[in-house]
């Protein structure tokens, strides 16, 4: 993830984080009536502590987001967004997306500079920030499916802000990593870095703003974030300071309630993302390619497989890179990209021994496609999962961006601000902070939400709850959740042993098969001979796993990081 990508200034401060050597347990925990896995140990039990009072798994999933936002504002946010993905037992489905949205005074051409080139402004500072989303879609998620008093599920994120926690090792030197950006903001440093004495493990971390913004939120709801003195006080600093969010882009957001995305896999029904994020379309399209092709008949992270693997994927983000966007703002194709006829098509283009370059592989539809319809003109990162007692699930991705944002905390209200809008595409062909290409579908418009990679996953056998997945790691998302979910269902991997394997990414471009650290020089050798630009990399996407295995729920969590399955 270092050196390739454009805009690759921040980039390190995600590597930072990625690159600890796993530690290979291999066993998942395992519990009878209720799991929560998520990247921070402190909410994992806040969230089971909800399932233990009779709360069901939405409510513990409100719960852990907002414990998450204290214990871990790395990536846990209430100045973000993400998706919330939802299984009840009785088979009934929602995908929240509380992604933020361009503000109002957003335009096209916002990050480019006088030459028409890209500047740093969707990275750094006031104007990188989408209208947050996190505070809505808790709020619509418990209106649709909470069964708990609403100040339950806020009650111990403020205790945790206002009475403090003890500072973990990775909390630490996650601080560590980021000190130069947190620095460049004296409200982050005041709160984050403690001034530059910057906090150790034990010591404990106290966000007495926090607890405040939080306190409003528990009595008012998301009317205590989108109006009132919280939203007076992020427009007043955003107008001081250049930035794009007002007022009324705050009083206008909202969730939207989309139709997951639905397919099968070798007799596994699948419910996944749907624009804007473009996850959901990479698995269903990357499942589909490999299907027949026996691309698992020597094993997982085989020459072979990692092959197959790594062609469907590049397909797949050449695709992603020209059709997929807001589809409340440009009609995305979704249908198309995944009829059977076109991913067989695209399944034949691979060369059982060879890598296709990416220059040889386009993105794929017919252009006569939709003729009369002209789609392609019209206008238009923490994850953690819970399964209740009851087999409700629900699946939860949503992110800052870049860790910890942009870096800014918003005076007096103790949280910070993403980074969202490097997700769009600010100009065509131009990388953003991922690496990622984009057209006109991912173009920046008032009021329109950036493409995603995050792909919060629920699987079914039988009618029934099977597994629960999801991860952050930018680009690596997408394919590192298809890798552990074929892990589990082809390679019959327990989640803690799936999620422990080591990874590997393609995005064609640039056109380059990332090996996590792990693979055997062998592989490496091997995949070479095959025409492959291979690097090591240590950045890849932190999965996490739920999975039901014979009446036992079994969780695996990412094991280069200290997260926790918790379970009662
Ligand atoms: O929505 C997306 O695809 C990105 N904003 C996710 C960023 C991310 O996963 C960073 N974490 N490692």
């Amino acid at each position: 993830m270092q050196s390739v990508h454009g805009r690759s200034g921040v980039v390190y401060l995600l590597a930072a984080l990625l690159t600890a050597p796993p530690m290979r347990s291999g066993e998942p925990v395992r519990a009878r009536h209720g799991m929560v896995v998520a990247q921070e140990p402190l909410a994992a039990d806040v969230g089971v502590e909800i399932l233990k009072q009779g709360g069901n798994a939405i409510d513990a999933a409100i719960a852990v987001g907002f414990a998450l936002a204290v214990t871990h504002p790395v990536a846990g946010n209430i100045g973000g967004g993400g998706f919330m993905l939802v299984r009840l037992a009785n088979g009934r489905t929602a995908f929240l997306d509380f992604r933020e949205c361009a503000p109002r005074r957003a335009s096209r051409d916002m990050y480019l500079d006088s030459e028409g080139n890209p500047t740093k402004d969707s990275i750094f500072g006031w104007r990188s920030s989408g209208v947050p989303g996190s505070v809505a879609g808790f709020e619509t998620a418990y209106q649709k499916f909470g069964s708990k008093p609403w100040a339950n599920l806020v009650n111990p994120a403020i205790l945790l802000a206002r009475d403090g926690f003890p500072v973990s090792k990775s909390f630490s030197d996650s601080l560590h990593s980021a000190q130069e950006m947190l620095s460049a903001d004296p409200e982050s440093k005041r709160i984050f870095l403690r001034g530059g004495n910057l906090y150790r493990e034990g010591e404990i971390f106290r966000q007495p703003e926090l607890a405040g913004t939080l306190q409003r939120i528990a009595e008012n709801g998301a009317k205590g974030f989108y109006a009132g003195e919280t939203a007076s006080r992020l427009a007043g600093a955003m107008a001081a300071n250049g930035g794009l969010i007002a007022a009324e882009d705050l009083a206008a957001y909202k969730t939207i309630d989309r139709q997951p995305l639905t397919g099968t896999y070798r007799g596994y029904g699948i419910v996944t993302a749907p624009p804007p994020s473009a996850g959901g379309v990479g698995v269903l399209q990357i499942l589909g390619m490999l299907t027949g092709t026996h691309y698992d008949s020597d094993g997982p992270d085989s020459v072979k497989a990692v092959h197959y693997e790594a062609e469907a994927m590049r397909r797949f983000y050449a695709d992603r890179s020209e059709y997929l966007g807001d589809p409340d703002f440009y009609v995305v194709p979704v249908k198309p990209l995944l009829d059977p006829a076109y991913v067989a098509h695209r399944r034949k283009t691979i060369d059982p021994d060879r890598a296709t370059p990416s220059g040889l592989v386009e993105p794929g539809l017919p252009k006569t496609l939709n003729a009369g319809v002209d789609w392609k003109e019209s206008k238009q990162t923490t994850h953690y999962n819970v399964v209740d007692a009851k087999g409700n699930a629900v699946a939860v991705t949503y992110t800052l961006n870049n860790s910890y944002g942009n870096g800014i905390t918003v005076p007096g209200l103790g949280f910070l601000l993403n980074d969202e809008m490097d997700d769009f595409s600010a100009k065509p062909g131009a990388p953003n902070m991922f690496g990622l290409l984009g057209s006109d579908a991912n173009a920046i418009e008032p009021g329109k939400r950036p493409l995603s990679s995050m792909t919060p996953t629920i699987i079914t056998r039988n009618g029934k709850f099977f597994m629960a997945v999801g991860a952050p790691g930018g680009s690596r998302i997408t394919t590192g959740v298809t890798e552990v979910i074929l892990d589990v269902l082809d390679f019959h991997m327990n989640p803690q042993a799936a999620v422990d394997l080591p990874r590997f990414h393609h995005q064609w471009r640039p056109d380059i098969l990332y090996l996590q650290n792990g693979f055997s020089e062998q592989t490496a050798a091997a995949l070479k001979a095959m025409g492959y630009e291979v690097e090591a990399t240590g950045g890849v996407a932190r999965v996490e796993a739920i999975v039901m295995n014979n009446g036992t729920l079994e969780g695996g969590t990412e094991s280069r990081l200290s997260g926790k399955a918790a379970g009662y």
